[in-house]
């Protein structure tokens, strides 16, 4: 039998501390939580590893200040950075997580250079540029968690409005992780049959408002710190896809060159992970309107991208 699979996750808050939690439970393999504050990811990292006996998953779990302990990853997940404060856009936080992103992935991509990096710091198309410049490391193993969180909360409004299950709400979402994400209601169906036949528009592009919203929804109750339940759900969903080499096809960001009409940037789309990382990026066919609306949402990655 083979070793554990080495999971890294950088910057120990709240995404960062729950992500090793879904990890651990799903016994993905063993959890090096890394962050700048002492004491922080060593205490969350023992805590967890003692609730492995309860749950029953045989994971080792440490935190750590240094990047040694994160040495042959097989997946390094960067959630280091500022979260959001109400009334703030993801963009605020560009120069600040910038700069933490750059030395996260620099660092990670030393200790561990055949690891595949998931990004989650905000703002998240642009974090991905400035991780796969810093780690200097080939686009399929640079990927962003967006699309997965956007469908999710899309996918849940759904399902609670229509009255079915979530599991049974299939749904892309793609785009930049912003407010002009683009959610595609053709490519909606509840079980194989289009989501038209179950909600009105009125009432889906209500649904569609709200998921473009649906972070800022939370950062305005919360009021100190954003969403990380379901960010760090998607983002060990990512890791899960790659470490079991299950070719799940999930709306990802990933840098693009070409595909859509669009290059040099890291985008949300549909992509097939799998132990290569990103193995194929998936060109499905939009309507105008669709295609306008996921270059305007491009527009603005780029915007963001220029000013690193
Ligand atoms: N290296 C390692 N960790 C760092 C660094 C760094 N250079 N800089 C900051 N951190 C750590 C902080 O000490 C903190 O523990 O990153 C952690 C961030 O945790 P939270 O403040 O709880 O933020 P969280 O909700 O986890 O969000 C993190 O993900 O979705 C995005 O917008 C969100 O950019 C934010 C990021």
């Amino acid at each position: 039998m083979g070793k554990r699979a080495k999971i890294s996750i950088i910057g120990a808050g709240n995404i960062g501390a729950t992500a090793a939690h879904w990890a651990a439970s799903k016994e993905l393999g063993d959890i090096v939580l890394v962050d700048i504050v002492e004491g922080v990811p060593q205490g969350k990292g023992l805590d967890l590893f003692q609730a492995g006996p309860v749950e029953g998953f045989d994971s080792n779990i440490t935190g750590t200040n240094d990047y040694e302990a994160t040495a042959d990853s097989d997946i390094v997940i960067i959630t280091a950075g500022l979260p959001r404060k109400p009334g703030m856009s993801r963009d605020e936080l560009l120069a600040t997580n910038a700069k933490i992103v750059h030395e996260c992935a620099s660092q990670s991509a030393a200790k561990s250079p055949n690891a595949i990096i998931i990004v989650v710091s905000n703002p998240l198309d642009a974090m991905c540029t400035v991780a796969m410049r810093a780690s200097g490391f080939p686009k399929n193993r640079v990927v962003g968690m967006a699309g997965i969180l956007d469908t999710a909360r899309y996918r849940a409004f759904l399902a609670d409005a229509i009255g079915v299950s979530v599991e049974d709400i299939q749904a892309l979402v793609l785009g930049g992780h912003g407010d002009a994400m683009v959610p595609l209601i053709s490519y909606t169906t509840v079980s194989g049959i289009p989501v038209t036949q179950f909600l009105a528009k009125d009432k889906l592009d209500a649904i569609v408002k709200r998921t473009a919203g649906g972070g800022g929804e939370i950062v305005a109750l919360l009021k100190s710190g954003s969403a990380y339940y379901a960010p760090s759900a998607a983002a060990v969903q990512m890791a899960e896809g790659i470490l079991k080499d299950k070719k799940r096809l999930l709306p990802c960001a990933a840098y693009l060159e070409g595909e859509y009409g669009l290059s040099g940037l890291f985008v949300g789309v549909p992509v097939i992970l799998g132990r290569d990382g990103i193995e194929k990026i998936v060109e499905v066919k939009l309507t105008e309107e669709e295609n306008a609306a996921l270059a305007k949402s491009a527009a603005g990655v780029k915007e963001l991208v220029d000013k690193l």
